[in-house]
């Protein structure tokens, strides 16, 4: 039997299995086609997949754990470490990049204090970088979650954090 401890922020110990063992168990003839769904709804209910979780997809599927960790590497979607409430991109794509990405990306590191693919200490912001994200016509681009924040400088960048 498993023990069940409180969620660990850090991702680093252990987890609180409940909520993964919920969802598993609305798979009990699963097929390798409700990995996805089953990834999607622990990374819904944690905010990422944790480690351990990977384990109990593995008994309750049998599902290798190989595959399982090849699917959440592979899909930006999912994330094996505890991210921010709220995602920040910032366009890297060439519009933006010769619009001033560059200004903005400097600016949002020190505003933040992290590095890009890094959260913020207090799980309120993960920021990183993308590719063209289809609206080159606002370059440069930064995007918070699905919203899009376009014609920007860097103070307004800044600005903007103010209002999450
Ligand atoms: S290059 Fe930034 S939106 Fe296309």
């Amino acid at each position: 039997m498993h023990k069940s401890v409180t969620v660990n922020k850090e991702g680093t110990s252990d987890v609180d299995l409940a909520k993964c063992r919920a969802i598993l168990s609305k798979y009990n003839r699963s097929t390798p086609s409700d990995l996805i769904p089953i990834l999607q709804q622990i990374q819904d209910a944690y905010g990422y997949v944790p480690q351990t979780a990977l384990s109990e997809i593995t008994a309750g599927t049998r599902i290798p754990l190989s595959k399982i960790y090849g699917v959440v590497t592979f899909y930006s979607q999912f994330s094996l470490v505890p991210r921010g409430k709220h995602t920040i991109k910032v366009c890297t794509g060439t519009a933006c990049h010769i619009k001033g990405a560059t200004d903005i990306k400097k600016k949002l590191t020190e505003a933040l204090q992290i590095h890009e693919g890094e959260t913020t200490k207090d799980f309120k912001f993960t920021y990183e970088p993308v590719a063209c994200v289809g609206t080159c016509f606002l370059a440069p681009v930064m995007m918070i979650d699905n919203r899009y924040y376009g014609k920007l400088t860097a103070d307004k960048a800044e600005a903007t954090l103010k209002n999450y």
